[in-house]
């Protein structure tokens, strides 16, 4: 959330940075072109790794493995039919990345001693040929190189909004489509079920048809939800997932009811990005979290959400809390820290907590300009960051 003002805006293109979506696995590195994805057969790939696992000579090993190294540098010398042109169905073949491939056969090229060059082959035909996963999320720990696309340190510094497909960025107060995706990389699985309970301008359902998650969201404002609706609609649904919108008050909707209608009991993530309080007011509906009168009130209708969808929640599963503190009268009002709290005191233990940047929109320069000259004559910092604080339900 990153403005001040009043619900929807009119999208204005100069506002944003040129988009390319970041942090997919085809941009991992900006300014550097897709590393490529080679597809090996299964079979021949481990048996040149087992050749070399069975030398009983370092200098044999480090020949086996330049000449696995030589193909991967230039596959179109491959004789040995490691290289497959396509993947297949049966899964014969395997898709690797390349440039990790390639380091992983250097580290072994690199071992000091037979034992640990060995060690090393071992471990990369381990993760040829076998999967190891938290049962939470899709991330092949025996591969963890290769997910340079997932973010996991505490300080985010994300330069540009993905606006990418229907993420057109016309609503005030919406959260950059990098937050969903990155919690649902790390947090759920193909298929689960993901619970939205702020969905505003529904960048969390583009997310989830994106990366093959059903999404629900709640929407208290029965305008922006049916905009909202239509841009959902309008990204592609290549896995078929469930995306729905409902109108109403998360405190008190009947999540129960909600998700019968889609055969299901309970949810394996819980995103919420509710209003910072009354920084930017979103409707003038009492039942709106930004027309609390009070931050105690605001903090009671904030718990009251906690509570309504807690239940449902899959044990072992995250809440995702996005939040953003405010000044009131000069004094800064640690809204994040205390909505942390009020989750804190129900059933959940604190994971992480996240601080990410606002990004920098252009032509704000006379706005810059005011709102550093009253941090000089105020003694208070600038807004610049928010908080992604991530709880485990216990
Ligand atoms: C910060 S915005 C969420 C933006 C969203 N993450 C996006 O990317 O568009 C908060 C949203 O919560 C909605 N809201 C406020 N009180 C609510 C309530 N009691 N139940 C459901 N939605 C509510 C507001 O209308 C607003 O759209």
């Amino acid at each position: 959330m990153t403005e001040k003002g009043s619900g929807m805006k009119d999208y204005d293109p100069d506002e944003e940075e040129d988009v390319t979506v970041q942090m997919r696995l085809e941009g991992a590195a900006e300014g550097t072109r897709a590393p490529a994805n080679l597809v090996m057969d299964r079979v021949r790939f481990s048996e040149v790794l087992e050749e070399a696992e069975s030398s009983d000579r370092l200098v044999t090993l480090r020949n086996v493995i330049r000449r696995l190294r030589a193909i991967i540098e230039s596959p179109k010398s491959d004789r040995e039919t490691i290289i497959r042109e396509r993947p297949d169905a049966e899964g014969c073949t395997v898709i690797v990345r390349r440039d990790i491939l390639l380091s992983e056969l250097d580290q072994i090229l690199e071992a000091r001693t037979i034992e640990r060059a060995k060690y090393y082959v071992r471990r990369l035909r381990a993760g040829i040929l076998g999967t190891k996963t938290n049962h939470i999320n899709e991330i092949n720990l025996l591969r963890w190189k290769e997910y340079d696309d997932i973010i996991t340190d505490s300080l985010w510094i994300l330069p540009r909004r993905d606006t990418s497909g229907a993420h057109l960025a016309w609503y005030w107060g919406n959260f950059i489509p990098q937050i969903p995706r990155q919690m649902m990389l790390r947090y759920t699985r193909t298929g689960d079920w993901v619970l939205d309970t702020f969905v505003g301008s529904g960048t969390t359902l583009i997310e989830c048809r994106r990366l093959g998650r059903n999404g629900i969201g709640i929407e208290l404002n029965p305008e922006v939800a049916e905009r909202a609706r239509e841009l959902v609609e309008s990204e592609p649904n290549e896995h078929g997932v469930v995306s729905d919108i409902v109108v109403g008050d998360s405190r008190t909707i009947d999540i129960a009811e909600m998700l019968k209608r889609y055969g299901i009991d309970s949810v394996q993530l819980v995103i919420m990005h509710p209003p910072y309080h009354d920084i930017i007011k979103f409707t003038e509906d009492d039942r709106d979290l930004s027309n609390a009168p009070t931050v105690d009130e605001f903090l009671k209708m904030f718990g009251e959400v906690v509570d309504n969808v807690t239940p449902y929640l899959e044990k072992g599963r995250y809440l995702v809390l996005v939040i953003g503190d405010k000044y009131t009268k000069g004094e800064w009002i640690p809204l994040g820290f205390y909505c942390m709290q009020e989750v804190m005191d129900r059933d959940y233990l604190l994971k992480s907590i996240i601080v990410k940047n606002f990004e920098e929109t252009r032509g704000k320069r006379a706005q810059k300009e005011l709102w550093r000259y009253r941090a000089l004559a105020g003694g208070f910092y600038v807004f610049k960051h928010e908080y992604i604080m991530l709880f485990v339900k216990k």
